[in-house]
């Protein structure tokens, strides 16, 4: 779709198609689908393995006519074109003025890629080649704090994509972490992490990365500058500073005058957006922690669903199919959220993370042209890890009035050896979508009878994805937020928006500069200067305050 088109995404044919579609499929239940001769070749039909990964998009309020419209939209949405263009390195960042080229970040050496400037892939290997020694000198023990000892803590101090993935990741594959380095986050204004972390840390043994694309993040520049005071209170002195900060950001400058040598600066290209940026020297806090070797499997599993993405067929392409499922529930059902459940606590922040991946990409009214869309885009991204999800939220999953997709993940070798555990954690991820599907017109509503009957049995036909890794490895981890990735992007070509800016978030950040001086003295309120209800808090909080001091 040309932007001068792009007001008409709704007036489609395939968009008009689906909508009609939605109507006729309405009072079908996904049950009868699989209870019909040859329901196994539906199972058989609606999955599909790349990278690593298979998705299971069966129970799913979708037929072959249902995925032959919605490939037709993405088709007609020009996606196949769109992705090229990423890859090409063309500014698709169009209000930035910027290509979005993460894919060049996990190509293995001899892949190139361009930007309108020229090559990349350069930088991209040197950058990698200076993480690898740092990282190495770490772990081995060759760099050393001020007094010669070992460095055994690292702090990433960071927020956004600047925290988020890193943390995950770390998290996620801790098993293959370092044990002799204990890794600390610290993202928020709020001093909770920060004042819980400093009795834990060693000023001698503990190395800071200050991470941070622009390097005038208030969080993070707050942050780093009050462990720099730590750091000089606990007997570092200012001079040696350099042996327990580094900076991972695109602004040297900035980097150096906060006093962090240039060497030890991790640069990075405007190419590379905030939530898309764990693969560069924003991850060496991951490279720290699991070894340049384990890094490189990560980028590698990335690559090969990069490849599967660039590759397959719309038709039988992860990242699009997962895209187009959740654009037939968000456009045509109004499903409002999409539920993200992974069944190991290994993605406790796998939720988080994609929050960000998704709404702070998709969460946007205006089309690549200025136009305001007509259409739904980004859902809620929610959740949290199975079981503890089932007895918290479920229950409205079950029974809700809100139709919620949810995106189950299941990993099939733990990473602990408890058989029983793992085998009781499966059977629940397992039967959660299968009462979703179901509901609850299996036996036990038949024997309820009474009025608890109607309680009892629910109609179920509420849709899921169920996405299979065979482990949580690096290179599984990596394929897996590759997938999401590209899903996001592939939605935001469909929907004509730009994934890549985030221009709602800066007006928050402008106002707090105001309001900040506000709240130093209970005089420094302007009247006037905001609405009445702000003007009211700012006094509130100034009269307790400044009480307290
Ligand atoms: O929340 C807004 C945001 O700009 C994110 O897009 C970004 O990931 C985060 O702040 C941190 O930005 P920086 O890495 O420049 O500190």
């Amino acid at each position: 779709m040309t932007s001068s088109q792009s007001d008409r995404l709704d007036r489609t044919p395939a968009w008009q198609a689906l909508t009609e579609h939605r109507t006729e499929i309405d009072t079908q239940h996904m049950r009868d689908w699989f209870a019909a001769t040859g329901a196994a070749d539906r199972v058989e039909r609606f999955s599909l393995s790349a990278a690593g990964l298979t998705l299971d998009y069966s129970k799913n309020r979708i037929n072959d006519k249902t995925l032959t419209l919605l490939t037709q939209l993405a088709r007609d949405c020009n996606v196949a074109g769109k992705r090229d263009a990423m890859w090409r390195g063309e500014h698709v960042n169009v209000t930035e003025d910027r290509a979005a080229l993460h894919v060049a970040l996990r190509a293995p050496a001899g892949v190139t890629f361009r930007d309108m400037q020229g090559d990349v892939s350069g930088m991209v290997r040197a950058s990698l080649a200076r993480m690898r020694t740092f990282a190495d000198a770490v772990r081995d023990g060759k760099w050393r704090g001020a007094t010669g000892k070992r460095i055994t803590k690292i702090v990433n101090i960071g927020i956004g994509g600047s925290d988020l993935g890193p943390r995950m990741v770390c998290d996620a594959l801790a098993p293959f972490g370092a044990p002799h380095l204990s890794m600390h986050f610290i993202a928020n204004i709020d001093p909770t992490e920060l004042a819980r972390a400093l009795p834990t840390l060693d000023a001698e043994t503990t190395l800071v990365v200050v991470c941070s694309k622009t390097f005038t993040t208030l969080e993070t520049m707050t942050n780093a500058r009050t462990l720099r005071t730590w750091f000089l209170a606990n007997g570092i002195p200012e001079a040696a500073l350099g042996q327990h900060f580094v900076a991972v950001s695109n602004d040297a400058d900035a980097a150096a005058a906060f006093g962090i040598d240039r060497d030890h600066v991790f640069e990075f290209g405007e190419w590379v957006g905030g939530r898309y940026s764990l693969w560069s020297p924003v991850g060496l806090t991951i490279m720290l922690y699991l070894g340049p070797k384990h890094f490189d499997a990560l980028l590698a599993g990335a690559h090969a669903m990069d490849t599967h993405f660039r590759d397959a067929p719309l038709h039988a392409n992860m990242p699009v199919l997962l895209a187009l499922i959740g654009i037939w529930y968000r456009n045509f059902f109004d499903a409002q959220t999409l539920s993200i459940a992974p069944y190991t606590d290994a993605l406790l922040r796998l939720p988080p993370y994609l929050q960000q991946l998704d709404m702070e990409s998709n969460g946007k009214s205006v089309q690549t042209d200025g136009e305001p869309v007509a259409w739904q885009t980004a859902p809620v991204i929610w959740g949290q890890p199975g079981t503890n999800g089932q007895h918290a939220y479920f229950q409205m999953l079950h029974q809700g009035t809100s139709l919620v997709p949810v995106d189950f993940i299941a990993v099939l070798e733990p990473q602990y050896p408890f058989p029983e555990h793992h085998r009781k954690l499966l059977a629940n991820c397992f039967a959660q979508s299968e009462a979703l599907l179901q509901g609850g017109s299996m036996a036990t509503s038949a024997q309820a009878g009474g009025p608890l009957a109607a309680q009892r049995c629910f109609e179920g036909n509420r849709p899921s994805n169920t996405l299979l890794i065979d482990a949580l490895t690096p290179e599984r981890l990596g394929a897996l937020i590759a997938l999401y990735e590209h899903k996001v992007f592939v939605q935001a070509a469909v929907w004509n928006i730009n994934p890549f800016d985030q221009w709602g978030v800066e007006l928050g950040k402008t106002l707090c500069r105001a309001i900040e001086p506000e709240l130093a003295s209970p005089d420094a309120l302007t009247p006037g200067a905001h609405d009445a209800s702000t003007e009211s808090l700012i006094r509130r909080a100034n009269a307790v305050i400044h009480k307290r001091r």
